[in-house]
């Protein structure tokens, strides 16, 4: 059996860092350089997620276009919901190594009933998989010299 979005959530935590789309984009800088974390995502109050904002998101719609962050608002440089791709607890991490890779995405908001549940990013994606084939590995080397 694979394992789910929901197994990597209880290893990583489910908490999601967020931001509301009218915030100064500054505000939304120094939250992910003070978390050293590449994206917020973009919720209202309620907590119903409208996007992300991702460092590559300022660099490439704000910076690059000659803006000041320091006139512009999250709204301004965020990735729209409809333009992403989100996943559930139950997508098999695999699923989501070949979703991030395939549309070069990094991060994925975990829905689950529409309620923002985590957020994954390919490091975790990653990591986990290393995780998961040196647990095979050492399994494997286990087995081939006896030493259950
Ligand atoms: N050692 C680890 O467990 C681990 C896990 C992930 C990433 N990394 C490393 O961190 C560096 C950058 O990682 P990345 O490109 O995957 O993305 P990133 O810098 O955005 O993510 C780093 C970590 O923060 C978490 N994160 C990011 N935004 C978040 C948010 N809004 N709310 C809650 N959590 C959030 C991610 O899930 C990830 O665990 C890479 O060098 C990567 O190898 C290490």
């Amino acid at each position: 059996m694979s394992t789910t979005v929901g197994d990597l959530l209880r290893i990583k935590g489910s908490k999601v860092e967020t931001i509301a789309a009218g915030d100064p984009l500054l505000e939304a800088i120094r939250r992910m350089s003070g978390k050293h974390i590449g994206c917020l995502a973009v919720a209202t109050k309620g907590g119903k997620l409208s996007g992300i904002v991702s460092e590559r998101d300022v660099l490439w719609k704000i910076v690059a276009a000659g803006k000041s962050p320091k006139t512009q608002t999250v709204k301004d440089a965020m990735t729209p919901l409809k333009q992403m791709k989100t996943v559930s607890p139950s997508e098999s991490v695999e699923e989501c190594m070949a979703l991030m890779t395939g549309r070069r995405h990094r991060h994925l908001p975990v829905l689950d009933d529409g309620k923002l549940v985590g957020l994954i990013s390919i490091g975790d994606v990653v990591k986990f998989m290393l995780d998961a084939q040196q647990a095979t590995i050492q399994s494997l080397e286990k087995y081939i010299t006896g030493t259950f």
